[in-house]
């Protein structure tokens, strides 16, 4: 195994740094990924001009591209906002908790026979500076911020990068494929035209 020694980024763009290095390679090592942003301690000046919030659903906020290995974007939740169940097209998704907390719900893929309600596999809570890992063979999985009082800023990385990706209607499985938006990019906030989202429900 390669890069075994975890190197402790001291701000974001440091971690940010790390990240590009590792990411040069085509073999990704989750572990150390996920150890590496694990070590990184939040710290809202550094990441708050990338903090959009929306009073009515989560945005997603690009931060970096990483040479097109990967996209790191930071997602900001409202009070009782969530997103639909999804899977998340064949890449490794990494989840940093920011600030606040966020429940995480697993499930398993709907059989495409079985009629009804989507199976739960777990349900966790995330608190601040814990790192999530997931993949289409882990399952699918669903985020909310389960306060009606605070906030929540999550930084995700996932790779390869992706644009789509399905959601899934919890009551019957069917899924549909929806096209992944940017409310903003580097602190600017992206022109209206291409911001509608339906990722959302
Ligand atoms: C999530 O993991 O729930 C966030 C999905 C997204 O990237 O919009």
């Amino acid at each position: 195994m390669e890069h075994t020694e975890v190197m402790k980024p001291q701000t974001l763009d440091e971690l940010i740094q790390i990240l590009n290095k590792i990411f040069e390679s085509d073999c990704v090592n989750i572990e150390e990924v996920q150890n590496i942003m694990e070590s990184y301690e939040s710290n809202p000046q550094e990441w708050m001009k990338y903090a959009k919030f929306d009073q009515y659903r989560y945005t997603r906020n690009l931060v970096e591209e990483g040479n097109g290995k990967f996209n790191l974007m930071i997602l900001c939740w409202g009070e009782g906002h969530g997103s639909s169940i999804h899977d998340h097209t064949d890449s490794h998704c990494f989840m940093k908790m920011l600030q606040g907390q966020l429940k995480e719900t697993l499930f398993e893929w709907p059989d495409g026979k079985s009629q009804g309600d989507m199976v739960q596999k777990s349900q966790r809570i995330l608190q601040e500076n814990e790192v999530a890992y997931i993949n289409d063979t882990i399952g699918l999985h669903r985020v909310e911020n389960g306060s009606h009082t605070e906030c929540a800023a999550s930084l995700h990385l996932y790779s390869p990068p992706f644009k789509t990706c399905q959601t899934f209607d919890q009551r019957t499985g069917h899924r549909n494929t929806v096209k992944m938006t940017f409310w903003s990019k580097y602190g600017e906030r992206t022109p209206f035209e291409t911001t509608v989202s339906q990722e959302n429900n």
